[in-house]
């Protein structure tokens, strides 16, 4: 079973200079309680992108174009067919944990998408996941929480399956 977690803005947004677009951590710690003890597959962009990795407690796959690239830590996969084929038909769920061009590859493949809607627009971001077309994905679960003084703009837990 493959699943999709990201963070993404009013624009569907991910990400600026290869980095997140804000800190929110309440996202973090929503993220480590869903993927801890999980598999997590990312683009090698992603993972360079994150201040510790590989990811702890978690077996991390990273994709890359460069035959035979090795990543401490983290097992190597070579096409989005690779990942399938390893977990599609498998009952154990793995999370594609980005980036852009990872998501959107994936997405065809995605039985289940973790969203956290930020409520905020980043204009000068360059980086996007695709249209969650509500005729494809059933809205499950959506838990809206308000900016505090450690997060700085509401944001809602979505859950979305595959229609
Ligand atoms: N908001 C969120 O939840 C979230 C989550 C994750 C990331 N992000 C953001 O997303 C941005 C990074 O995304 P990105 O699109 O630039 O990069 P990415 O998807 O993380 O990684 C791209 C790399 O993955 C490899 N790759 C992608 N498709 C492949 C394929 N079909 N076959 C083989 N290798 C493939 C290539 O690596 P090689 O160059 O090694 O061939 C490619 O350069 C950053 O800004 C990051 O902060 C946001």
């Amino acid at each position: 079973m493959i699943s999709i977690i990201v963070a993404i803005s009013q624009e569907n947004a991910i990400g600026k200079n290869g980095q997140l677009l804000c800190h929110l951590p309440s996202d973090l710690q929503h993220f480590k309680q869903i993927t801890s003890g999980k598999t997590v597959v990312m683009g090698e962009r992603t993972f360079f992108s994150l201040p510790k990795h590989p990811l702890p407690n978690r077996k991390n796959i990273v994709l890359t174009d460069v035959p035979n690239k090795t990543f401490e830590g983290a097992q190597s996969v070579y096409s989005i067919e690779e990942i399938v084929d390893l977990f599609s038909k498998t009952d154990e769920e793995i999370f594609i944990i980005g980036g852009g061009m990872v998501y959107r590859q994936m997405m065809p493949f995605a039985d289940k998408l973790y969203i956290t809607h930020i409520h905020h627009s980043w204009p000068d971001a360059d980086t996007f996941f695709p249209e969650i077309d509500t005729n494809i994905w059933t809205l499950t679960q959506n838990e809206t929480m308000s900016a505090d003084d450690k997060n700085p703009y509401d944001y809602s837990f979505a859950e979305y399956i595959r229609k």
